[in-house]
């Protein structure tokens, strides 16, 4: 049974980059309700894997009766699961060390990688997330997924995600509307890098 990560803050918390409606809206209601269908999903497959990870890389060998509902909600389940987990009130708003280093090195500069993911997340039609994805060698790269989709059902799962962008409307109408380039930027007022940081290194090293 697969459970959502314990936000480490209230849903008021990130206001006013984040409203205190659309975060316990977000949580209590669409992640729970991911969560749930893919434990159910799961249950009647009779399927009882012990990491997310490993379902979402063998997506494509999942049996097809339940591949679908496991697609949307495992990748809906995980994919919140990293979202909430590095946003914070306190944010590290600048990375440092070696992720700091690497993402000088590909994209130029920080600001340089932002307005990239940026671009790459505004421009994901209809719903979706943008991502900074790391592989075992350290290396980076920006991607975008449709609907739930996770960096891990592609490659082989070589490509982990290390920083996850929700562009759902979900996670913006109620304060944002349409805009959302003006979401994408109060994101990064309440994105922590320090559990980036934490996300990269896991990568290297696991
Ligand atoms: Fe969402």
């Amino acid at each position: 049974m697969f459970k959502q990560i314990t936000l480490a803050y209230s849903f008021d918390a990130l206001e006013p980059h984040i409203d205190t409606l659309t975060m316990e809206t977000h949580y209590s209601k669409h992640h729970a309700t991911y969560t749930k269908n893919f434990n159910d999903a799961l249950a009647k497959a009779g399927l009882e894997p012990t990491s997310v990870e490993f379902v979402l890389t063998n997506i494509d060998n999942v049996p097809e009766s339940v591949r679908t509902a496991i697609r949307n909600n495992g990748g809906g389940y995980y994919n919140h699961n990293i979202y909430f987990d590095h946003l914070s009130p306190n944010p590290k708003l600048v990375p440092t060390g070696p992720l700091a280093a690497k993402i000088d090195e590909t994209f130029g500069s920080l600001d340089a990688f932002k307005e990239q993911i940026k671009k790459a997340s505004a421009g994901q039609f209809g719903s979706g997330w943008g991502w900074l994805v790391a592989n075992k060698a350290g290396e980076l790269k920006v991607v975008a997924t449709s609907n739930q989709d996770n960096p891990l059902m592609k490659d082989g799962g070589v490509w982990k995600p290390i920083l996850a962008i929700d562009v759902w409307e979900h996670a913006y109408y109620l304060k944002h509307r349409n805009m959302r380039a003006s979401y994408l930027d109060d994101f990064f007022k309440v994105l922590d890098w320090a559990k980036v940081e934490e996300n990269y290194k896991n990568v290297v090293n696991g």
